[in-house]
């Protein structure tokens, strides 16, 4: 028996413009997912084509048990962390020798297959290393980790990730003239804010240019909106929506003493607020317990 667990992802900056080759900072935040695969003749019968396509993608049987600490479709990366920690679990129960590189790229190509075509490479890599996460140029590499205060509030309106992108593609092949300037908007917040990660206020001001240029890609929503204002109004440095809009989830960076006020914030407008900070670890084996076992732990 093997247990693993994996990260979700907020994008801190760039979210939308990263899908037209422009960069974006993402971070792997503390809850997460766990994943206990045993070694098993029968196959597991999940209806889950996440874990389905872990199970084929590896050519073996076994059972499975997920506890996640993740909301599912909120755009927190959930599908990616079952992924990744289901992917690494089998990987530890069947001595298949993969390493990190493998596992991050055979999970975006069951995240893929399991939407369609569409999945975001980012999820599966941030999921599975951990830290902070440039994507430039198509590739993406960790940055130096920073201990951000983050809230998150979810505004428990489902959204599809794929209509958004979707939609953004169709307003930019129909309108390039006013929406080619807001992805380059987006690229220079983005690329600013790697200089200023030390000036938390400038990056909270950054934040909130960037979540009113993702509002004039047309991916808002009001329970977005809501959120973000109760946030600012309760002491955040700044917020934003975080993913893909239409609902989903956004980020509030606060002062240390703040969280907690900003978190009451986000509940009394409606959302559901967790209160996180960055996770350096990536996917991690647990012991049986769900304790992380580190000795263990090939990086
Ligand atoms: C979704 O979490 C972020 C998007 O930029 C899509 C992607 O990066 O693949 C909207």
């Amino acid at each position: 028996m093997a247990t693993w667990s994996a990260p979700g992802k907020v994008f801190l900056f760039g979210e939308h413009a990263v899908v037209f080759g422009k960069p974006g900072i993402a971070m792997a935040i503390k809850p997460r997912v766990y994943v206990t695969v045993r070694r098993s003749r029968n196959p597991a019968r999940v209806n889950s084509p996440y874990i389905e396509g872990c199970f084929e993608e590896t050519g073996v049987t076994g059972s499975v048990y997920i506890h996640s600490q993740l909301p599912s479709s909120s755009g927190l990366g959930s599908s990616a962390a079952v992924t990744v920690a289901t992917l690494s679990a089998i990987n530890d129960e069947f001595g298949l020798g993969l390493g990190r590189s493998d596992i991050a790229s055979i999970a975006y190509k069951i995240e893929k297959k399991a939407q369609r075509g569409r999945a975001s490479p980012t999820d599966t890599f941030v999921s599975t290393y951990g830290g902070l996460v440039l994507i430039k140029d198509g590739k993406r590499r960790r940055l130096p980790p920073e201990n951000f205060n983050l809230v998150i509030g979810n505004t428990l309106v489902s959204h599809k990730t794929s209509e958004l992108v979707a939609m953004v593609g169709e307003f930019r092949m129909s309108n390039p003239l006013v929406v080619d300037p807001i992805l380059d908007a987006i690229e220079a917040v983005t690329l600013r804010s790697m200089h200023n990660f030390h000036d938390l206020k400038l990056l909270g001001r950054y934040m909130d240019v960037n979540h009113a240029l993702l509002e004039a890609l047309g991916v808002g929503h009001p329970a977005l909106s809501k959120l973000v204002s109760a946030s600012r109004a309760a002491g955040a440095y700044g917020a934003k929506m975080t993913g893909a809009g239409g609902g989903g989830c956004m980020i509030a960076l606060c002062p240390k003493r703040s969280k907690s006020k900003v978190a009451g914030a986000i509940e009394a407008a409606d959302g559901k607020a967790i209160i996180t900070t960055i996770d350096t670890d990536g996917a991690r084996k647990e012991d049986e317990y769900g304790r992380t076992d580190y000795l263990k732990t090939r990086r």
